[in-house]
């Protein structure tokens, strides 16, 4: 059991899932916010290489982060929180870890059919998908990975709202277990 500093003993999410958790967390708030606001931004700087480049770097860490995840249980949540809270939190982690693959999935789907090449930040290229441009699956894939991003932006903002819930409102250690 680990101990936070002014807190009682808590049980907590294992290092790993917390590093996971921290480094993909802000990795995906970089990439809602540069594929909202992209068009804007793109007159002082273009961010869509460096959108790419992280979201393929989410894609390969949260298939990383669930093989991790099948290795061990969640700590027991704490007795704040009713069977309905418990149900909701347990889908919205479910539909957080499929959007955190299938969003940068399909941007590597219909990006593949683009003309430029799918840079790393300038380190080497991320082989392209053999799809080409017009095709059906390049436009199924571009108009998912604007629905499901704003989806997506809609979990992450709920996600918080509930975390912080938890941690001033509720006053339980749920938000201090992840961090
Ligand atoms: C979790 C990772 C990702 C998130 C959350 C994300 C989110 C978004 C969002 C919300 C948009 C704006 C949609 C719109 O207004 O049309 C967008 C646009 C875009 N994304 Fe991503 N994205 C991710 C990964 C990727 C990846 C891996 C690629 C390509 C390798 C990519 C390529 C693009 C491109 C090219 C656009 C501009 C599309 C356009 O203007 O029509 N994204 N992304
Ligand atoms: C922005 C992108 C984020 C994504 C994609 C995300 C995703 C996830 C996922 C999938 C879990 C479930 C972990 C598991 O049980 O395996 C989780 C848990 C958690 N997240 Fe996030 N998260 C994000 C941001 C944040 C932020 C900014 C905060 C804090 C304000 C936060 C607080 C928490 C907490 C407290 C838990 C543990 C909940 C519990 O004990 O059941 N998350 N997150």
């Amino acid at each position: 059991m680990a101990t936070l500093s002014g807190s009682a003993d808590i049980v907590r999410y294992n290092a790993v899932a917390r590093g996971f958790h921290a480094v993909i967390a802000a990795m995906v708030i970089f990439n809602l916010a540069t594929g909202i606001g992209g068009d804007a931004l793109e007159k002082t700087w273009n961010p869509f290489p460096a959108h790419k480049a992280t979201g393929i770097l989410i894609l390969v860490l949260s298939l990383a982060r669930l093989g991790w995840r099948l290795t061990w249980t969640t700590p027991d949540w704490p007795t704040t929180m009713g069977k309905v809270q418990r149900t909701v939190a347990k889908v919205t982690h479910a539909a957080l870890y499929a959007l955190m693959i299938i969003v940068p999935l399909t941007g590597w789907i219909f990006s593949s059919a683009g003309k430029y090449p799918l840079s790393i930040y300038g380190l080497f290229d991320w082989p392209k998908l053999a799809v080409t441009k017009d095709s059906p699956l390049a436009g199924a894939a571009h108009e998912s990975h604007e629905v499901l991003g704003f989806l997506m932006a809609g979990l992450v903002v709920l996600h918080i709202a509930a975390a912080l819930h938890h941690h001033f409102i509720i006053k339980d250690n749920v938000l201090r277990r992840m961090l």
